[in-house]
């Protein structure tokens, strides 16, 4: 049954690519966080799950985790424009160094969302990490700090990222053709 609903996925980023990868981004991490402050990794779930507990044993530092949710994709793929914050961090932020993590930046809005949101808080520094950044689907610009791999604009899915909820537990990162996106 799984390998048949699986059978239309094309291999994209294989496990062991993303896992060096992210050892890199880990240290380039840990080249720009040297000072004192407390280093706040936040996953913006449920996407960034993944990269985020892979990116925290990256970084050969005391960092500390909290999770943001913004309204997601539905079951579509189409981002609607209206990003709302489901769900807010646990932790006070202010004054700490801040690393938001995202799975892939799309048309920018739920990452600058999120900024924005993250900003208001006062960090004494806010980056952005995402995993997969697809350049050529942006509609606002967005700076982003540390990018694992930039992609076309196809729509993919592993490592975190789901179509309906499906796939987000494949270990590399797959693309999955427009038609039949919640198939069966
Ligand atoms: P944006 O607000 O358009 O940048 O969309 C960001 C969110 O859309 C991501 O956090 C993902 O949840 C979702 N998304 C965008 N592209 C893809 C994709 O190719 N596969 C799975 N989810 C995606
Ligand atoms: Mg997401």
């Amino acid at each position: 049954m799984l390998a048949m609903s699986r059978a239309r996925l094309r291999p994209l980023l294989s496990a062991e690519r993303i896992a060096g990868r992210v050892k890199e981004i880990g240290s380039n991490i840990e080249r720009d966080h040297s000072g004192d402050r407390p280093l706040w990794l936040i996953g913006a779930l449920k996407g960034a799950a993944f990269f985020l507990a892979d990116l925290a044993r990256a970084v050969d530092r005391d960092v500390r985790i909290d999770f943001i949710q913004a309204s997601s994709y539905g079951s579509g793929t189409e981002s609607s424009g209206n990003v709302r914050i489901v769900r807010d961090l646990d932790h006070d932020i202010a004054g700490c160094d801040v690393i938001l993590v995202e799975d892939i930046v799309d048309s920018g809005r739920t990452a600058n969302v999120l900024l924005r949101l993250l900003r208001e808080r006062r960090p004494a520094s806010l980056r952005l990490a995402t995993l997969l950044d697809k350049p050529s689907r942006r509609v606002e610009p967005v700076e982003i700090d540390y990018r694992g791999f930039e992609i076309d604009n196809q729509f993919v899915v592993g490592y975190g990222l789901d179509a309906a909820e499906r796939y987000r537990n494949l270990p590399g990162v797959w693309t999955l053709p427009e038609t039949g996106v919640g198939g069966k």
